[in-house]
């Protein structure tokens, strides 16, 4: 099922988000809707804020990705309870979108190397090093899971450059081709 994705506005993508239990209700369910919905978006990964719930689950898909970067053929990963451990490496800058966030693209500074825990679909636990496009796309996911999003970390100047197209979101004006949900 496509669920709708809350767009920025919404209190639930400033929330710090839960880890869940093993017992949580039909969470194979709603990782097959996220996927969904990442899916009929053309996003590369959706974060469970993103369409209302304070956990910490997201998904990701590179398939999409994979003529360009081959390494990332098939790759298509849910984490449950996803936590960076630490971010090293080098700084790199490389233009961000976020489906919470339509229309607004802006180069984003993050370290090219992260640590990262988490537990799998089959709710494994897992850690592991994680290096290039990835990282980034894990890092732009997990910040979603802390109640951050990507336009945080864009300087004072760009930030007031995308204003019009913020205050637009929050009076309810997203123009997208998926579902949506607006603060108004
Ligand atoms: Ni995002």
């Amino acid at each position: 099922m496509v669920l709708p994705i809350y767009i920025y506005g919404q209190p639930v993508l400033r929330k710090v988000a839960e880890d869940i239990t093993p017992d949580y209700p039909n969470l194979k369910e709603l990782i097959a809707n996220m996927f969904e919905t990442m899916d009929k978006a053309d996003g590369v990964g959706l974060a469970a804020p993103q369409i209302g719930l304070p956990i910490r689950v997201v998904v990701v898909d590179l398939n999409v990705l994979s003529e360009d970067m081959p390494e990332y053929k098939d790759f298509r990963k849910a984490y449950i309870n996803a936590h960076i451990l630490e971010v090293s490496g080098e700084e790199v800058s490389m233009e961000e979108g976020c489906l919470s966030l339509p229309g607004i693209h802006e180069p984003v500074k993050r370290g090219s190397k992260i640590r990262v825990k988490y537990l799998d679909e089959n709710l494994e636990p897992h850690e592991e090093e994680v290096e290039g496009y990835l990282a980034r796309v894990m890092q732009h996911e997990f910040d979603h899971l802390e109640g951050k999003m990507f336009i945080d970390h864009l300087s004072t100047l760009r930030k007031q450059m995308i204003k019009g197209k913020l205050n637009a979101m929050l009076k309810g004006k997203a123009h997208c081709t998926y579902k949506v949900r607006t603060v108004k």
